[in-house]
């Protein structure tokens, strides 16, 4: 079904993140490129993410022994090989018809969690068949509660231990990008669009051939829903009243954890615990929904203050290096998590592109807590491997 390489070959030549998102920006029309690749309004958000990690710096150690390194990690009951999971992103088929099966299959092979969005065009059945033991899966509050409870027990039978809810999609945002490529369910390209798809005949095969056309996770009448049906079925679905009421509710429904993600704030980070939250999911969204907020990375340290140990932290948002995973870890974070490394993974290789992903940052990490004088990850958090502020720095005396 796909024209690319899968396998080493074809990524032999890839080696950061961003080798990645450069491949895959050749092999995607400009609408999916900008789609995955895009934030929202000004972008705002979604630049402070990457310029507040580079401006987070790390102090060098020497003299310690740290030829045994290793960066295993465990979040909510779950063994990590590495301290990193893959966020919840929707409608990866656009990327590639194996979309979350095969991020998912790289997951479970990189010993990390794959979060299924309800956005996804692959089922949750699919994706926990591919990587069984490695699913998390994410939900939504739906207006109509019997969906959501179904999607529930689904998790529940497939014996996934981990719920998300994402507490920043009730309001839909505006992405410049997807307006002008006419980006949407169904896509209105404009014909520069039309153009430029054609200009990309690979991608146009996988497409027709894939599974694209369909939403996967959902069923209308016994089958998948169309892609052209997603739009109504969400208005008809779409909640905009979801509140910690809900996870209040989901809590005395579900066993299992619960994950909710978007808080930025530590009253929020508070309200997720106190509504029996056992994770809080730092994010932003990838800048994605609310432009012109704090980075992730910044407002990090406030939520670990108030979670104070009462539940687990990952944070999202511009992890490129594995140095921005020693970042998170080292002020207070869990584990970190990526979106886009990954689909621009599958954009570039399928599967083989996130499994490079995987690796890259795991070799990476492993590299940086070797000048860090650390050999578990657990001692990122110590003090003295923790994050110098790039403004606290300029500001200190400078001993002669
Ligand atoms: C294509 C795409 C689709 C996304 N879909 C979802 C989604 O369905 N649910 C969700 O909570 N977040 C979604 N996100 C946000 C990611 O979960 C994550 O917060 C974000 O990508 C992290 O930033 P990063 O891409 O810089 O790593 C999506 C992100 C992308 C790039």
């Amino acid at each position: 079904m796909t024209a690319i390489p899968t396998g080493e070959y074809a990524v032999r030549d890839i080696h950061s993140i961003d080798d990645l998102r450069r491949r895959a920006k050749r092999r995607l029309p400009a609408m999916v490129y900008d789609f995955i690749e895009g934030g929202a309004l000004d972008e705002l958000t979604l630049r402070r993410n990457r310029e507040a990690l580079d401006a987070q710096l790390l102090p060098q150690r020497v003299l310690v022994d740290t030829s045994q390194r290793h960066a295993t990690a465990s979040i909510l009951g779950t063994r990590l090989d590495l301290p990193l999971v893959v966020s919840p992103m929707g409608l990866l088929t656009v990327c590639h018809p194996d979309a979350d099966v095969a991020i998912a299959r790289a997951a479970a092979t990189a010993g990390s969690v794959f979060v299924h969005s309800p956005w996804s065009g692959c089922s949750l059945e699919e994706v926990s068949d591919a990587a069984p033991g490695r699913v998390w899966a994410q939900i939504a509050f739906w207006t109509d509660d019997a969906e959501t409870q179904r999607h529930i027990d689904r998790a529940h039978a497939l014996g996934v231990d981990t719920l998300v809810i994402a507490g920043d999609v009730a309001v839909s945002s505006k992405r410049d990008r997807d307006l002008r490529h006419g980006t949407g369910m169904p896509p209105r390209p404009p014909l520069r669009d039309v153009v430029d798809t054609a200009l990309h005949p690979g991608w146009v095969m996988r497409w027709l051939l894939g599974r694209s056309m369909t939403w996967g996770n959902y069923s209308l009448d016994g089958r998948a829903i169309r892609m052209r049906e997603m739009e109504a079925w969400m208005e008809r679905n779409e909640n905009q009243t979801a509140s910690w009421d809900d996870i209040a509710r989901l809590r005395s429904r579900w066993k299992g954890n619960i994950v909710v993600k978007g808080i930025m704030t530590q009253a929020d980070a508070r309200l997720a615990i106190e509504h029996g939250a056992d994770g809080v999911f730092v994010s932003n969204h990838g800048g994605r929904q609310f432009d012109g907020q704090l980075a992730t990375i910044e407002a990090l340290p406030a939520v670990v203050d108030a979670v104070d140990g009462r539940a687990a932290v990952i944070m999202d948002g511009g992890i490129r290096r594995g140095a921005d995973i020693a970042k998170a870890l080292s002020l207070g974070a869990d584990v970190a998590a990526a979106g886009r490394p990954f689909a621009l993974g599958l954009a570039a290789a399928a599967q083989a592109g996130a499994t490079r992903a995987f690796e890259v940052l795991h070799d990476e990490l492993l590299t940086v807590m070797g000048f860090l004088g650390a050999t578990r990850v657990e001692e990122l958090a110590a003090a003295d491997c923790g994050a110098v502020d790039a403004f606290d720095e300029a500001e200190a005396e400078v001993v002669p």
